[in-house]
């Protein structure tokens, strides 16, 4: 049997109409734009309007990247959604979009791996297209986090924010090689110690309600800084690349202090790191692919380049997919 390579046909992206900046925020809380710029780089954030669902934002952000890979909806056969807010505990929010799309073939499932869930999704995605069993996968990351944030406690509600993305990815013949088109490795872990660092407090069957999000920022700053980076030398481990291969960094989008840490420590020089924390705030599985439609959009990823994703979340959990655009 021939190899199959997952390839990228496209990526979109959909963000809610209502910006918040951090001057509004400041009204609420007590905060200012000066801490929030120079402790995480964030400026302003996008709110969904009220009645306005991840899956709403999952499905525009999918008819993007179905138009930018110029791909019909009936030629997916696969639709994985990383989420943690989703529309309702059931259904699934792929499913959602997967009728909001009018298609009825293949399957469509979530996956929650919080901040990791985009990559944890593309690796998910990979496995299905690499196996045969599927064709062309719709990879979404959707957060509709404003719902689940205590807009009352200063030290989590300036770093959220709402938004989609999403991939295209299509299985294609290859011969292996590290210069053809596609994914060439990812890596995923999680350590489930880390619970208490952040979480949200409800759940379906722990409390029957909602919750809210809860974090010890500077925890999972230390853990994001430094742990995090053994995925991405995972990736090059297995590969054979190195730093100096990479055409772009994309990480998660939490903090711009982390995104630079990180390429520090791991050799990666600033040029390349694409970063829109500052226009997006965290949009939790919808920042790497956010991140993507950006730099997709603008001409900076192009074709051939070599780009590395990684991201880490709650849980903990973490990831890195290292892809020949
Ligand atoms: O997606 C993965 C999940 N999230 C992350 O990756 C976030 C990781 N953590 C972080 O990004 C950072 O830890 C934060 C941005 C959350 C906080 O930055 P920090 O430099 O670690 O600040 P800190 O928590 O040490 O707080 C410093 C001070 C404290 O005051 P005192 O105790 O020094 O008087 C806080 O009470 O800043 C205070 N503070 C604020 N001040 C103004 C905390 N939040 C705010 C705020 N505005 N919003």
């Amino acid at each position: 049997m021939p190899q199959l390579r997952s390839v990228v046909l496209g990526v979109g992206a959909y963000l809610p109409a209502k910006t918040l900046t951090n001057d509004e925020l400041a009204k609420r809380v007590d905060t200012s734009d000066e801490w929030i710029v120079q402790r995480t780089g964030i400026k302003e954030r996008h709110i969904a309007a009220e009645g306005e669902t991840t899956s709403m934002l999952g499905e525009k952000a999918a008819r993007d990247a179905l138009a930018n890979a110029g791909v019909s909806a009936n030629d997916i056969d696969l639709i994985v959604v990383a989420t943690s807010t989703p529309d309702w505990t059931f259904p699934s929010t792929a499913t959602q979009i997967q009728a909001a799309l009018g298609i009825t073939q293949g399957v469509a499932f979530d996956l929650q791996a919080v901040c990791s869930g985009f990559v944890f999704a593309v690796a998910t995605a990979e496995k299905f297209l690499r196996s045969g069993s599927h064709k062309r996968a719709l990879v979404i990351g959707a957060e509709t986090f404003s719902r689940i944030i205590d807009w009352n406690d200063r030290t989590t509600c300036v770093l959220f924010g709402d938004g989609a993305g999403a991939m295209i990815l299509e299985a294609r013949p290859s011969a292996g090689r590290l210069d053809e088109r596609g994914v060439l490795t990812t890596h995923l872990r999680s350590d489930g110690r880390h619970r208490a660092k952040l979480h949200v407090d409800g759940g379906p069957s722990a409390t029957q309600t909602v919750g809210h999000l809860r974090m010890e920022g500077k925890e999972v700053f230390r853990f994001a800084v430094g742990q995090v980076t053994d995925v991405v030398k995972d990736a090059f481990a297995a590969t054979g690349l190195t730093p100096e291969d990479l055409d772009w960094f994309v990480p998660h989008q939490a903090n711009r202090r982390i995104i630079d840490m990180s390429a520090q420590k791991l050799g990666i020089a600033p040029e390349k790191i694409i970063a829109t924390v500052h226009l997006h705030g965290n949009t939790s599985a919808a920042s790497v692919p956010l991140a993507l439609a950006v730099a997709s959009a603008d001409g900076r990823i192009k074709q051939g380049d070599l780009v590395m994703l990684e991201a880490v979340g709650g849980g903990f959990t973490w990831g890195s997919a290292l892809i020949r655009w």
